[in-house]
């Protein structure tokens, strides 16, 4: 019997990815460079209840082994390694057969691929995948961007391997080719704004209010069961609780040292926001944040040379569940501050691209499996369906009443962080951005009049139309007027 669908690339994911695809009845082919993978694959299947998965002995009888069109989802390293292996695939492949990379790639790399297969009349899918190994085995989040005809082909596998949620499964069809990846970058980016603002609130909680490890646990577990609910508040409070096996003293946590690894993704939303002149400054202020705490060496020199405030209680009053609710409000109205960053990104790319991503929906397939769920996504979810074209989440009157509701203990958060000199770029970024936001009159004007003394680069009125440039010293006047020189 030929296999409805063929999987290369056994790394975990890969291999959990086949295992929710046959838990679920689907025939899976599955192939990986190295054999022990496949045999590996091919054991777990059987262990788990006899799953119908297959091995492959290469690419070329992995290919044969599928009914066509065949429908191959990769799961290999993203750049050189995806390039190779469409190359080795295709040549067993032909026209209507469809290729989806599963990988973390930057969208272009996507385009480009999608454009070298087309003369062959192969379909190619980025399907940005999140949740995990566990989200892989269990229900991902599934973000494909492609042809339409081949996301139909790809759907009935797709809609029942994702996390299932009240209005659905977490997939759908994104729209053109690369707006699959490019959600999935975005959603990477939100994933780092969420994480440093748990980890300044967790901050100002040890360092300010003194809590244990244990208190802390308790309290993120007790923000769980509110409108902060997510799957990363969930983690935290584990973490937090984790007692350390390896030294049988104390916590995991402090045992672990303060340089953050990452990947990449994130660095490319924060290119990707700027290449679209759209502000991110909470994710940016994240991976920023990585950068500082990755020089160790040099923060250990700097933290016998400068200075903190001296700040006692008596300076800056703290009280205790005070502080905590604040913390909590300020972490709800930052979070959903980066998450208008995000999607004002993607609808910012979605705009230039054609690709009409629908943003409502585009949420909706976070709700679950992703490693950004949450329970703020059922609003955000609700305000792009209110409108669609809402030029920020931040506009929309629900959430703009919510997060007015959210302003004074934000405010109270972050200066209680700025007087005890505990770092919360992310916090303060989302509080900026808001303040700028929301004001109709920026000092945007004397930046405009510096520009035109400098460099005459003239500026608007708002008291007439046109462009005008003034002499603002008599050496202006002798340069000339602005329209003679042009
Ligand atoms: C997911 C994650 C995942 C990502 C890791 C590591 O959605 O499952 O986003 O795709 O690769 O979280 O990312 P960094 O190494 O960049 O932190």
């Amino acid at each position: 019997m030929s296999c409805d669908v063929g999987l290369y690339g056994l790394a975990v994911m890969g291999q959990n990815f086949a295992l929710n695809m046959a838990s679920h009845g689907f025939k899976v082919c599955v192939g990986n460079r190295s054999p022990s993978k496949v045999e590996l694959t091919v054991k777990r299947a059987k262990d788990e209840g006899d799953l119908p998965i297959v091995g492959s002995a290469d690419p070329e009888d992995f290919c044969k082994q599928l009914s066509k069109p065949r429908k191959i989802i990769i799961l290999v390293m993203a750049g050189k390694p995806v390039d190779d292996m469409i190359a080795t695939l295709s040549q067993y492949l032909e026209e209507g057969d469809v290729i989806v990379d599963g990988g973390n790639e930057w969208f272009h790399n996507t385009l480009r691929r999608a454009k070298e297969l087309e003369p062959k009349g192969i379909h190619f899918i980025g399907m940005g995948i999140s949740g995990g190994e566990e989200g892989a085995r269990n229900g991902p989040s599934l973000m494909p961007g492609g042809p339409k005809p081949a996301y139909d082909l790809l759907e009935p596998i797709i809609t029942k391997c994702a996390a299932q949620v009240n209005d659905g499964p977490c997939t759908g069809y994104i729209g053109p080719v690369g707006s699959g990846n490019y959600v999935k970058m975005i959603h990477n980016g939100i994933e780092y704004g969420d994480m440093q603002l748990i980890a300044e609130v967790y901050d100002i909680m040890r360092s300010v209010l003194k809590l244990s490890n244990k208190e802390m646990a308790e309290v993120f577990e007790e923000w769980n069961k509110s409108p902060l609910a997510s799957y990363l508040i969930e983690i935290t409070a584990k973490i937090l609780a984790k007692e350390d096996d390896v030294t049988g003293e104390g916590y995991v946590i402090d045992y672990i040292l303060d340089k953050s690894g990452m990947k990449g993704t994130g660095r490319w939303t924060i290119q990707e926001a700027a290449e679209r002149s759209v502000a991110a400054p909470t994710m940016a202020a994240s991976l920023d944040s990585r950068y500082i705490s990755a020089r160790k060496d040099e923060r250990v020199k700097a933290s016998g040379l400068l200075k903190g405030p001296e700040m006692t209680a008596a300076e800056i009053p703290i009280h205790k569940g005070q502080l905590l609710d604040d913390l909590k409000w300020a972490l709800w109205a930052s979070k959903v501050c980066s998450y208008a960053q995000g999607l004002s990104t993607i609808k910012s790319c979605s705009d230039d691209m054609n690709w009409d991503i629908n943003l409502s929906e585009c949420v909706r397939m976070w709700k679950g499996g992703c490693i950004i769920r949450a329970a703020v996504l059922q609003k955000i979810q609700d305000a792009y369906a209110r409108d669609k074209n809402l030029p920020s989440l931040l506009l929309d009157p629900v959430i703009a009443g919510d997060l007015n509701n959210c302003t004074a203990g934000w405010r109270r958060a972050v200066v209680v962080a700025i007087g005890y000199g505990i770092a919360t770029p992310a916090l303060s970024a989302s509080l900026n951005y808001f303040d700028s936001y929301r004001r109709e009159s920026l000092p945007a004007n004397l930046t405009q009049a510096q520009r035109d003394f400098f460099g005459g680069h003239t500026y608007e009125r708002t008291d007439k139309e046109g462009v005008f440039h003034t002499a603002w010293t008599d050496a202006h006047k002798s340069i000339g007027d602005i329209n003679e020189r042009k």
